[in-house]
């Protein structure tokens, strides 16, 4: 294969053969195509796109590039959810037990945060003793044991797309959709599922800014999810206030146990059962008693169990992350709420220390906001909008002044 050729074609907009891409990936993760070249090749599908069908292509060749999930003939059909990221979104926390409670598997691959939006490892790793390293047979015994397994990436699996994405980084290469597409259904789709829902968000807390940009992911998201075989859904959800009323680490694993157990908010209980029943061979109905009768609750100590945390901790959780410093940020008059910016929320989460600013950077359980109120919602002067947990007042000053919420 004759790299610079491939090159061109693709940057005056020609299409590219299924093998030629296959070709190319296999050669970049060989290490036989250098990181210069595929910068080019980079910008060039960031100037020209890609088809659907080059999408669902060069998706596949990331997926090859590593380990792939092998599930034994005739077990249980795997199923899960991604979600390109928002401002407290723990569902995954909730529905990976709560999917698992169905003969169903799920086989869940997770990241850490990204920017501004916290990742589901770093939540369970607020759990104490919970071991997110798991290899290839302990993945295997936990899910044929209790139906799912919670885990972090391995060395081997689409290491292509790890070298990639930091190549992407820092070649203004990120934000082309066939790359993002290819970089997210890769890891999903090395799971070997049978079924997949995505939640898409838009608005200020989102990748996506705007609805249309949205759907246009979705739409590709979808497309490259079937093009490989794995029945793909999706729901679009707005993310310009955060998810539930809590956003840090260890204050979303508490919020995540009180919906386990029953008395989730609503709007978070909303989306985790829409989520869950786009998967699920139970109706939502169903899935929503599991979340009131206590079903759910148990799938996720026997999880948290599995994966050698404590599920003692949960009995007196605050004493495990307590913050130096938790304040009330007073609403300024009485009124209602008119607006908040999840995109300030989350920043300011980061600026706390619930997320890095580089990877690799150590994060802080502890610290958040929680109690946040939601928009809409009548308050009255000096009554708190929400509660900071800081490590410190010099921090609880700088979020409080980062925040944006209005009231009207
Ligand atoms: N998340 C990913 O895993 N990859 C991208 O390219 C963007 C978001």
């Amino acid at each position: 294969m004759h790299i610079p050729s491939l090159i061109e074609k693709k940057r005056d907009g020609g299409r590219l053969e299924d093998a030629e891409i296959a070709q190319l990936i296999a050669a970049y993760s060989s290490g036989e195509v250098p990181d210069y070249q595929m910068s080019a090749f980079a910008m060039a599908v960031f100037f020209s796109g890609m088809s659907d069908g080059e999408t669902s292509a060069l998706t596949a060749a990331m997926r090859d590039s590593g380990r792939v999930f092998r599930w034994p003939e005739g077990s249980p059909p795997k199923v899960d959810k991604h979600s390109t990221g928002g401002i407290g979104d723990k569902v995954s926390l909730i529905l990976a037990p709560l999917l698992a409670c169905d003969s169903l598997w799920v086989p869940m691959v997770s990241g850490r945060g990204l920017g501004i939006t916290g990742g589901t490892l770093d939540k369970l790793e607020s759990i104490p003793g919970f071991d997110i390293h798991l290899d290839e047979p302990a993945c295997l015994r936990q899910i044929e044991k209790i139906g799912v397994f919670m885990a972090g990436q391995t060395e081997d699996f689409c290491p292509a797309d790890k070298r990639l994405y930091a190549l992407r980084d820092v070649t203004a290469t990120v934000p082309s959709r066939p790359l993002i597409i290819a970089s997210i259904m890769s890891k999903k789709l090395a799971e070997s599922l049978d079924r997949l829902v995505l939640d898409v968000k838009f608005g200020s807390g989102a990748f996506m800014k705007t609805r249309s940009d949205a759907e246009l992911l979705a739409a590709g998201l979808a497309s490259a999810g079937w093009g490989n075989g794995v029945r793909t859904s999706f729901l679009l959800s707005p993310m310009d206030e955060p998810l539930g009323r809590a956003v840090g680490n260890a204050l979303e694993v508490r919020e995540a146990v009180e919906t386990l157990q029953g008395h989730g908010p609503d709007d978070l209980v909303a989306i985790t059962l829409d989520l869950a029943a786009a998967v699920s061979d139970s109706p939502r109905d169903v899935l929503a008693r599991r979340l009131r009768d206590g079903t759910a609750w148990e799938k996720f100590l026997a999880l948290v169990e599995a994966q050698g945390g404590d599920p003692q901790a949960f009995e007196d959780w605050d004493q495990f992350h307590p913050a130096p410093v938790v304040r009330p940020f007073a609403a300024p008059h009485d009124g209602t709420i008119a607006s908040m910016d999840a995109g300030r929320i989350g920043a300011a989460a980061v600026q706390l220390g619930a997320g890095r600013h580089k990877s690799g950077d150590a994060i802080n359980p502890a610290v958040g906001f929680s109690q946040i109120r939601k928009t809409g919602e009548r308050i009255s002067k000096g009554e708190p909008l929400l509660r900071i947990h800081a490590a410190s007042e010099a921090d609880a000053d700088a979020a409080a002044r980062a925040l944006d919420i209005k009231v009207g």
